[in-house]
Parts: C-alpha cells; structure tokens; sequence
C-alpha cells in the first residue's frame, strides 16, 4: 500500500466509476488527495488495483470511500487496503473509525464486518439511486 498523489487521480476516478452509480471525477480525486488520507494498491504490472480515501479530524477518522478493479475483486485488496489504512490511522493516534454503506451492498458489509466493526445506526432514505432512496448503516470500530 502506497500513499496516493495527484498524479493518480485519473486512475482513481477510473476505478471509481467502475464502483458506483455517482462517480467521482479526477478533479474531485485530486482534491481529496490534497486534503484528506489517500491510499493505493498496485497489481504486478503496476496498475491502480484499489484505494481508501479517510478523512480525519482529531482522534476520530472516517472512510470516504474505498473501492477495488472490478477485474480484481475477492483476491484481497479490499483487506489489504483497510488494515493498511487502519495501521496508518494508529500510528496517528486516532482510537475510533466510522463509515456508512448501502443496506444492499453485500460485499462491503461481510468486508466491514469480518474486520471488526460495529453497526451503530441505520439512516433510512439516505442514499439516492437510479432505482430509488436506500437506506445506510454506520458501522465504528475502536483502533
Ligand atoms: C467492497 C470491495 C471494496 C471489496 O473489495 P475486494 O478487493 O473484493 O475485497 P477482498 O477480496 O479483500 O475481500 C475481503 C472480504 O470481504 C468480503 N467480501 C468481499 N467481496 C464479497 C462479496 N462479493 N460477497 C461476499 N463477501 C465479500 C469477504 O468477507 C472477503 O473475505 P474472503 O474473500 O476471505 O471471504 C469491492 O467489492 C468494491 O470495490 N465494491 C464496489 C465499491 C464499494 O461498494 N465500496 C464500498 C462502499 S462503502
């Protein structure tokens, strides 16, 4: 795992859009890298296989957002990305770690849950998607 830089903003909004429905442009991408924590995995060949964008503030962190190449899923750089991020955010002093995901997305429940969080909350109609409102589910977890 590597610390992202601006030169790798294009490549994130490319693995983003592959990810959800409201993509974030390489603009955007930039100024994430420029403000909060920004991670990346890399494949043999050296192509951006994942990253975790974290936002922190004091003791406490959040993740923004985390997504891996739809060509390279289930080989663990999903994990790989959140306990690198997790070590990182420990070295930094912060005791507690939130994010909010989809009630339908799967995938990243069994991700969150097999890594120790929690669910805190649900907050019902909180995302808007082509096929209608979804709800979120906060999960923390203490570092
Ligand atoms: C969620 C996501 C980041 C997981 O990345 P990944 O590289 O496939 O994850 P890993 O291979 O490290 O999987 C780690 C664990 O997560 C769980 N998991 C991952 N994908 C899963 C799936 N499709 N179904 C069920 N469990 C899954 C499993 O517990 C897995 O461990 P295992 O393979 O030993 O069973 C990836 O599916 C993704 O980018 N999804 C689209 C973006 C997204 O939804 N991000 C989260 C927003 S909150």
């Amino acid at each position: 795992m590597r610390p992202l830089t601006a030169t790798d903003a294009r490549d994130m909004a490319s693995l983003h859009a592959q990810s959800f429905e409201r993509p974030w442009d390489a603009l955007e991408m930039a100024a994430h890298v420029a403000r909060d924590l920004c991670f990346g995995v890399e494949d043999k060949s050296g192509q951006l296989a994942g990253f975790i964008i974290l936002s922190r503030a004091a003791d406490q962190a959040e993740i923004l957002t985390i997504a891996t190449a739809k060509s390279a899923r289930r080989q663990g750089w999903g994990r790989t990305l959140l306990d690198g991020a997790i070590a990182e955010l420990r070295t930094l002093q912060v005791s507690e770690l939130f994010l909010e995901v989809a009630e339908y997305n799967s995938a990243a429940l069994a991700l969150y849950r097999s890594a120790g969080f929690d669910p805190i909350g649900r907050r019902p109609a909180y995302y808007r998607r082509a096929a209608g409102r979804v709800a979120a589910i906060t999960f923390s977890k203490k570092l």
